[in-house]
């Protein structure tokens, strides 16, 4: 089978006026389907800039990108949406809810883009939200929640067109020890059931439940290593 993802001499430039920032140089790595990876570094160290070109939410300067097989480069912007609303979930450390929206829409609206049936999607979104523990606030809006319970919203939205892949940034970044430990074992449930499970923290704790740390420095990756979860 091929890998999951396949990355190659991957480089990112940003460009503001006469001012480049270098914010991934030469990354090259491979991801196989069923991992658990915890991607650690300092602050600026290129780690939201990566998991954004996995989740093809940004593109490349230079190198290659295989998502199943699939060359971004390649893609047109309509084939990456399609990817991402197929191929991917993102969960952000900020939740990113529409608000003024009932939770169980949020849980909905990729579903609505990829065009599945109205009543399949609300279905499948009560299930999602029961999952996570949260069938009794469907019909709350996102404001009337803790953060725990947001990030958990963000979690159904991001598995409701069953995507092989979840990105997650820094999910736990805005919760409590005992909000962030429930976050982490739904992300481990998820794992054991089949998802790869690809996420960004500061905090060791956190990578613990990991099967493998990558660690970036200065948009390089400096350590890389499989590990027993302890967790
Ligand atoms: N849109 C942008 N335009 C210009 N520079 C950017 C942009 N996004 C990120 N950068 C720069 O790229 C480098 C890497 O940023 P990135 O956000 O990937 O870091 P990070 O590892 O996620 O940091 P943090 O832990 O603080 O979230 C930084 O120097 C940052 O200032
Ligand atoms: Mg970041």
């Amino acid at each position: 089978m091929s890998n999951m993802i396949s990355i190659s001499n991957l480089n990112k430039t940003y460009k503001n006026g006469s001012v480049e920032v270098h914010a991934l140089k030469d990354v090259s790595l491979e991801i196989t389907h069923g991992e658990f990876i915890a991607i650690m570094g300092h602050s600026g160290s290129g780690k939201s800039t990566f998991m954004n070109i996995l989740g093809c939410l940004d593109r490349p300067s230079s190198g290659e990108y295989l998502l199943e097989g699939i060359n971004i480069k390649d893609q047109t912007q309509d084939e990456l949406s399609f990817i991402r609303n197929k191929k991917i979930g993102f969960v952000f450390q900020a939740f990113n809810l529409i608000p003024r929206t009932s939770v169980l829409k949020n849980v909905e609206l990729p579903m609505v883009y990829a065009k599945t049936k109205a009543s399949y999607r609300k279905k499948r979104a009560m299930e999602l939200l029961e999952k996570v523990g949260l069938a009794e606030r469907v019909n709350h809006l996102p404001n009337e929640l803790s953060g725990g319970q947001k990030q958990r919203v963000a979690i159904a939205r991001a598995l409701s067109n069953n995507p092989p892949i979840i990105l997650a940034d820094e999910p736990t970044g805005n919760l409590d020890t005992q909000a962030s430990e429930e976050i982490m074992g739904i992300f481990k449930t998820l794992n054991k059931e089949g998802s790869s499970v690809i996420l960004v923290t500061h905090e060791p704790d956190i990578a613990e439940f990991a099967n493998r740390i990558i660690v970036f420095r200065d948009g390089c990756i400096i350590e890389d290593r499989k590990k027993e979860a302890v967790r």
